[in-house]
């Protein structure tokens, strides 16, 4: 969407120079959008400002209102929450108030007003209103807008308000909602394309979308022809009818990556659907991953992700994630993916790297937990292994878990164990958005280099242990690096090693008292501990500690060369000071 068309509607009324932000540049006057609610009556649109920290926000709602309040949480709960407030009292007086929603779900106007720069405009059927804040506004009661995913949560009710304070937020229960997006995106993406680029859609035909609230569905397709040469993928965007915007929540295209010649079974239904044939499941492999409000993702000049070619199987697999929790009945949706590709190619292949845990039962995280972390550690020795003495570049990346994971970061470290800026961090990290998000800073890493990926969970509402594994009640720590030019190393991951795993058995067996035992596997052995405090804290103690199993494997699947049990963990000799705040009057510490 366009600045002039979704901004200037509103802003006819004030001189552009009033909102327009300082030092706007042709880069950062990009405009995002996001819709609030399914049915798409209410939408946010918004401008970042990288320079002065600041985003300016526009919403759209219908007319007719007597408040709404827009915000962030945590974790996308509507309180406790932080907002700015659209109101009118009763005698038809407007205000537009920054407060906060206690942990009852209570208004409080804040004593620092930092929901700035408002403008408002009304007609018959619309309400439009712009207001500015700063990522940090320095204000205990406000939320830090930081990289990675934010939860906006809105909710609004018909009548007018004597005064704000002591209003409940979440008061009219079906007037409320909540959107993760990532908010502070990369505004130096180029997406001009080429003009020998065509378009490639992968989207889904005419599919009546059930009435339940989740549904995961899934569309095997052949590529055409053409595509026994090899293509590069330019960039790749959401294709989404207007009517079914808002549920569809986010959707990946998988390869269906088998030998050459394999048939796969050109499926369409729900994913989860027992008369699925199981030969699709090999389709699991990510060509794009899009999330809601995901702008397109546009590879960077030098290199592409290739599609096609001689020795790729023919198949992918678009999958699609419904959400439809007013339970409707009448959609009918044809959305998808779709490729901008060229079989002119560029200069290098892009590939894609896995870094974190193994996907095994080795690591686990036991139940009732606020948070237990596991960490994954892409080794020294494995990077001298796997990539080429240039280095790599990294561009993008995905993080990964599945229900529980709840943060997710990758850490970088040179040789001499000195930490470089972080690779990726999301702190409200969620399953249910995962997109492949472009860096703003493009990443060196090279021979020698260390990675580690580490996840915290919270299984506070889980009665039993969570496993490592492919399930998705089991789980996962996983950053996908999108890097160039590809190189034969394609998993870098790591797993506590087996024999400190019998050693933690038998110890709990000897001291602690537990069945565990040596005939039994490693998930029984988990399962056969009743935990506790001091039983936990040991065993993040033991992850933490424990000598590793790396998995550092090529693309062919077998393992380079070398002796890969029993590895130390990487030692973080010079750590990054933490963040700081650019705040006069908050100590450091409250944050940290
Ligand atoms: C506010 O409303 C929510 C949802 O109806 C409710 O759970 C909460 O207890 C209410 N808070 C107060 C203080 O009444
Ligand atoms: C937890 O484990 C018990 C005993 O094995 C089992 O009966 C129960 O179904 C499990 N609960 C969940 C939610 O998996
Ligand atoms: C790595 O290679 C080994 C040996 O081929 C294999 O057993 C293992 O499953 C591979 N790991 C991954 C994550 O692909």
């Amino acid at each position: 969407m366009h600045w002039n068309k979704v901004l200037f509607y509103v802003l006819c009324a004030v001189k552009f120079s009033d909102l327009a932000i300082a030092g706007v540049s042709a880069h950062t006057n990009k405009v995002f959008d996001v819709s609030l609610k399914e049915d798409n009556s209410i939408r946010l649109y918004w401008q970042l400002d990288y320079s002065s920290e600041t985003v300016t926000f526009e919403v759209h709602i219908p007319a007719g209102y007597g408040w709404f309040a827009l915000g962030f949480s945590d974790r996308g709960d509507p309180f406790p929450a932080d907002y700015c407030v659209l109101w009118e009292n009763v005698n038809g007086i407007v205000s537009f108030d920054d407060a906060y929603a206690d942990n009852r779900g209570v208004l409080h106007l804040d004593k620092q007003q930092d929901c700035r720069k408002f403008k408002i405009k009304t007609s018959s059927n619309f309400v439009k209103y712009t207001y500015r804040r700063k990522f940090d506004t320095c204000d205990n009661n406000d939320y830090v807008v930081e990289d990675g995913t934010t939860h906006i949560v809105w909710s609004r009710g018909k009548h007018k308000l004597y005064q704000l304070n002591g209003l409940n937020v979440s008061s009219s229960t079906q007037d409320i909602g909540m959107v993760r997006v990532h908010l502070l995106k990369n505004t130096h993406v180029e997406a001009a394309l080429p003009k020998y680029v065509r378009n490639l859609d992968i989207v889904t035909n005419k599919v009546k979308v059930p009435n339940v609230e989740t549904t995961y569905w899934c569309h095997v397709f052949k590529l055409p022809d053409e595509f026994s040469k090899k293509h590069h993928i330019y960039q790749y965007e959401s294709h989404i009818q207007d009517n079914s915007r808002g549920v569809v929540h986010h959707m990946e295209v998988f390869h269906c990556e088998t030998g050459t010649k394999e048939e796969i079974p050109l499926y369409i239904g729900d994913c989860f659907a027992k008369d699925r044939p199981p030969k699709t499941q090999v389709c699991k492999r990510v060509l794009a991953a899009w999330a809601m409000g995901a702008p397109p993702f546009t590879y960077p000049e030098e290199a592409s992700l290739p599609i096609g070619g001689e020795n790729f199987n023919p198949y992918i697999m678009l999958e699609i994630h419904y959400n439809n929790p007013e339970l409707r009945s009448d959609i009918v949706d044809s959305s998808g993916i779709r490729f901008h590709v060229s079989s002119k190619l560029k200069k290098m292949d892009a590939g894609v790297i896995e870094l974190g845990l193994e996907y095994t039962d080795k690591m686990a995280i036991p139940p009732g937990q606020e948070q237990f972390r596991l960490t994954g550690y892409c080794t020294s020795v494995c990077t001298s292994m796997g990539l080429p003495s240039e280095g790599i570049t990294i561009f993008g990346s995905q993080l990964h878990t599945h229900l529980t994971g709840a943060r997710v970061v990758t850490r970088h470290f040179d040789a001499y164990g000195k930490e470089l800026p972080e690779l990726n961090r999301d702190n409200h990290y969620s399953t249910h958005f995962q997109e492949i998000r472009r860096l703003k800073k493009p990443v060196k890493v090279l021979p020698g280099h260390v990675l580690i990926t580490r996840c915290d969970y919270n299984t506070e509402d889980r009665p039993n242990i969570t496993m490592g594994g492919f399930s998705i009640s089991d789980e996962m720590c996983v950053n996908y690096i999108h890097y160039f030019p590809h190189t034969e190393l394609e998993v870098c991951k790591s797993s506590i090693s087996d024999q400190a795993l019998k050693t933690y058995f038998q110890y709990m067996n000897e001291w602690e008292g537990q069945s565990t035992s040596p005939s039994k596997g490693v998930s029984d052995n988990y399962k056969a501990i009743q935990w506790n405090k001091i039983r936990v804290q040991l065993l993040q103690e033991v992850y933490q500690e424990a000598l590793l199993s790396m998995q550092c494997n090529m693309s062919s699947g077998d393992r380079f060369p070398g002796y890969w049990e029993n590895a130390q963990i990487p030692p973080v000799l010079l750590p990054l000071p933490p963040p700081v705040r650019k705040c006069e009057h908050i100590a450091q510490n409250d944050y940290l």
